[in-house]
Parts: C-alpha cells; structure tokens; sequence
C-alpha cells in the first residue's frame, strides 16, 4: 500500500504545495550526506506550518531536527523576531541541518541545540527560552513521554504540543508489543489521557512514510 499512498502525497504536494516551499534542495542536501529519509513528509510539514500560522506562533520548540527539514516548515510560519529552538544529539545532522537553514534564509529565526534532549531541555528553560507556543516532538520514540512532560512545563496556556510517529504501524495499540516506537507511544498515551492540563487528540496517518500519526495537544487555557 505505501507506494498508492506516496502517490496519493505527491498528488497533494503537486496541487496544494508551491515547487518554492517544497525545499527539494534540503532533502537533495540530506540525501547526499546519507541522512535517514526519516523527515515528515511534505504535507505533513505543511500541517505543522499550518498550526504554527493558525495560533500566529513566535516561540516554536522542536525536540529531532535531523536536516532540518521540519525546522524549515515552522521557521517560515514565524514572523520576524520569532524563534524556534531545536534539539539535536548528532554534530553530522546538526550540521547538515545548519547549511539547509542558512540556504532557506532562516538562521536568524532558528536557535540549533547541539546534545541529547534529556540533558538540553533543563538548559533551555534554565535560559528562559520559553514560554513555547507550539512544540514539535519527533527524536527517539522511547522519552517520548518525557519529552511531552517537559514540552508541557514550558507551554504557555492555549499552546500546541505536537508529537510525531505516535501510531507505528498499528503497534501502538497492542499491549503485547515489543516495538520500541510502540511502547513509547503507549507510555506517552497513559501519561496524556492523565494529565487534567490538557486535552488532545491523535490522528493517524497513511503516506510516504507508511502507516504512523500525530498526538496533537492543547494546553488549556
Ligand atoms: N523532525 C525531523 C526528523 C527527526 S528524525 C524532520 O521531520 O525533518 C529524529 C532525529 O532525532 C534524528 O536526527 C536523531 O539523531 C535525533 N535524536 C535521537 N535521539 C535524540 C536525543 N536523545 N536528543 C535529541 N535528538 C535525538
Ligand atoms: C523513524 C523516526 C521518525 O521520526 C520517523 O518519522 C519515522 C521513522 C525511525 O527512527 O525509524
Ligand atoms: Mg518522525
């Protein structure tokens, strides 16, 4: 079913998505330094780009930026003077994702955080770089959870907390599963259906990446 449903994303991005905002140069980039194609696709980054205009976001956090390709769809949805911070553990993507954001004209709007989330996250709020306005989670699916809790103590009241790869083929409902993606889904679905300060949704999804979904959250007011 994958190959119908990339066709079905490239349909998409032909009629809905301008060749300028598609940033095949990024991905050429990626692809030549053997990143993993493990980017959202395009129209799932333009979803992001989206959320991000609809609640007019100026301080964007994003938890995995690998090239850069994520980061390129939230920093143009940010006017002047807005951020995004993003974290990533390895120097080779950080670097690829530097060159991508320095082509697209966005290195003024993006702050690049080189090192493992868990010990970067302490220092971004210790900084005052918050209070976000949207949150982007898309690193290692096992500290999924942690990384929702720790999205959510620098939200503002009425902020999106987005998490990516949240279905993984199904397995996400399968109390027997041994998929690491699974299990860190299932950990960070206990820790939202109990958490009062929000209320959420998760929407699967079928493309060029397979079969996955979004955990979208707002933090009430
Ligand atoms: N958001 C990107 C894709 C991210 S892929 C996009 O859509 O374009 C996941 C990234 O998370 C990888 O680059 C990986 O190196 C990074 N990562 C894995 N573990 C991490 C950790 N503990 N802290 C920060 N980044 C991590
Ligand atoms: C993987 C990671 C992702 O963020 C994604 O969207 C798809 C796959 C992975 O690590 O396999
Ligand atoms: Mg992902």
């Amino acid at each position: 079913m994958v190959n119908e449903w990339r066709i079905v994303d490239e349909y998409v991005a032909d009629r809905l998505i301008a060749p300028a905002e598609m940033q095949s140069a990024t991905l050429d980039a990626n692809k030549h330094a053997g990143l993993p194609a493990i980017d959202v696709s395009a129209p799932q980054g333009k979803l992001l780009h989206l959320l991000a205009l609809s609640i007019g976001a100026r301080r964007i956090l994003e938890v995995g930026t690998l090239g850069g390709y994520s980061t390129i769809w939230l920093a143009r949805a940010l006017e002047a003077g807005g951020k995004v911070v993003t974290i990533e553990f390895d120097p080779r993507h950080a670097e690829v994702a530097r060159e991508n954001i320095a082509r697209e004209g966005l290195s003024d709007r993006v702050d690049l955080r080189v090192g493992a989330a868990l010990d970067m996250l302490p220092k971004i709020e210790a900084e005052g770089l918050g209070p976000f306005d949207l949150s982007f989670i898309d690193a290692d699916k096992a500290n999924n959870a942690a990384y929702f809790a720790f999205a959510l103590k620098l939200s503002r009241p009425g902020a999106l907390i987005v998490v990516d790869n949240v279905v993984r083929d199904g397995t996400v409902a399968d109390p027997q599963t041994t998929d690491d993606g699974g299990l860190g889904a299932r950990k960070l679905f206990d820790l939202v259906a109990a958490e009062p300060r929000v209320t959420a949704t998760a929407v699967q999804t079928v493309g060029s990446k397979g079969w996955d979904g979004f955990l979208i959250a707002r933090v009430k007011s």
